[in-house]
């Protein structure tokens, strides 16, 4: 068992938030020593595998396995998830202007169903401080970080209607320390957010992405939507995106629907996520690929190596994870990737790679996008 199974119970005897907040501030403390993050890199080893490389949307990803977004929202952690193995990072939400989001209790686990809900409403510290964080950690970590996406938020104080210039002033701030942006439209817990994934204000949105491609140089720009829109809107949202230059879809967000649910924390108001999320996240993965030719990135219930290779097989072009990260520790990312150079040795020696997902140039169903190309991403195999 890994000490994180051991030590599980004590910290999930503490307040989802606070045990959150302190898993956080010790990520970013590892991050500001090079002793740290060797040892968070032995942690992760076999993430860097070159069978796991994926190109996508012009950038190059070590491996398929990413943090979502949401867990390190102000960046301040980027270089311990990356020694941890995680193939990309993606930070944020971030919004414009800093905002403390809705009040506390907002953080609720569901261990009888593996899950979590949340009701965070984008607490960050704003664009700025963000890029100031990034642009730190570039400096002093740049040539080994893996892709570090940006997801960007509006603010609650926005109307509606103010939308796309909201978000282009957070782009505008972040643009420049992003290898690719996400445009968050489907987060439940602000209101009147997930209206924008409706065409029309969808392509105002993003509109307001390309006002800043313009001026700063192009970028993957993808955009989120939401588990609990119907395969038809989902496809819409999906098209406008692409017709407005998108790179990408992140399929999904968290669900404001609650399939039978054991843990009485079910019925608090949020997003679900975790395990009981998987059917929804796997059936908009679906609905995508049989329908556009975006790139996606699943997100919603991946729990270890099957779920990964299942994901890629049905089409998906990376996969995150967010929730099992939370229940199976740090160990999460390398366990998932070395099961799928695992499994994907079984199948070939098998004679096949199907169920195996392999975007390294397998006969998967994974597509890599030709997107606008972004930065960097570089990530040669140094250490840090
Ligand atoms: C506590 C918490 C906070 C989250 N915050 C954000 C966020 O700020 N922006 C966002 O796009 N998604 C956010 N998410 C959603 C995750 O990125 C992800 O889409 C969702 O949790 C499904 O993945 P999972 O089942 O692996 O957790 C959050 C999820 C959780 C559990």
């Amino acid at each position: 068992m890994s000490l994180y199974r051991r030590l599980r119970p004590a910290l999930f005897r503490l307040d989802p938030e606070r045990a959150h907040e302190l898993a956080l501030a010790g990520l970013a403390l590892a991050s500001r020593s090079r002793l740290a993050l060797r040892a968070l890199q032995a942690i992760g080893r076999g993430t860097r595998d070159a069978s796991l490389r994926v190109e996508a949307f012009g950038l190059s990803f070590p491996n398929p396995v990413g943090l979502a977004a949401g867990l390190d929202k102000d960046g301040v952690a980027v270089p311990a998830l990356a020694a941890l193995g995680f193939g990309s990072v993606e930070v944020g939400t971030v919004t414009a202007l800093p905002q403390p989001g809705n009040p506390k209790p907002r953080l609720f686990r569901l261990p009888e169903d593996a899950a979590l809900v949340n009701r965070m409403g984008f607490n960050n510290r704003g664009a700025d401080a963000l890029a100031a964080r990034l642009r730190e950690a570039r400096a002093a970590h740049g040539g080994w970080l893996p892709p570090v996406g940006v997801n960007v938020g509006k603010s609650r104080a926005a109307a509606a209607e103010d939308a796309p210039e909201d978000y282009r002033r957070a782009l505008h701030a972040v643009w420049d320390v992003a290898d690719y942006l996400v445009l968050n439209v489907s987060s439940p817990n602000t209101p009147g957010l997930r209206g924008l994934q409706a065409a029309g204000p969808l392509r105002a949105v993003m509109g307001a992405a390309r006002r800043v491609a313009a001026e700063r140089g192009e970028r993957p720009v993808l955009v989120k939507l939401a588990p609990d829109l119907g395969p038809e809107d989902l496809v819409a949202a999906a098209r406008a995106a692409e017709d407005e230059g998108a790179a990408g879809i992140v399929a999904t967000n968290t669900t404001t629907s609650r399939p039978a649910l054991r843990s009485p924390q079910g019925a608090e108001a949020g997003g679900l996520s975790g395990r009981p999320l998987a059917p929804l996240a796997r059936a908009a993965l679906e609905a995508l690929a049989a329908s556009t030719s975006l790139p996606v990135v699943s997100v919603g219930g991946v729990w270890d190596a099957r779920d990964v290779a299942d994901r890629l097989a049905a089409g998906a072009t990376l996969v995150q994870v967010y929730t099992a990260f939370v229940y199976e520790g740090p160990t999460l990312p390398a366990e998932l990737c070395r099961g799928l150079v695992a499994a994907r040795e079984a199948a070939s020696r098998a004679g096949g790679s199907s169920g195996a997902g392999s975007p390294a140039g397998g006969p998967s169903g994974a597509r890599s996008g030709a997107g606008a190309a972004g930065g960097g991403g570089g990530h040669a195999a140094a250490s840090p």
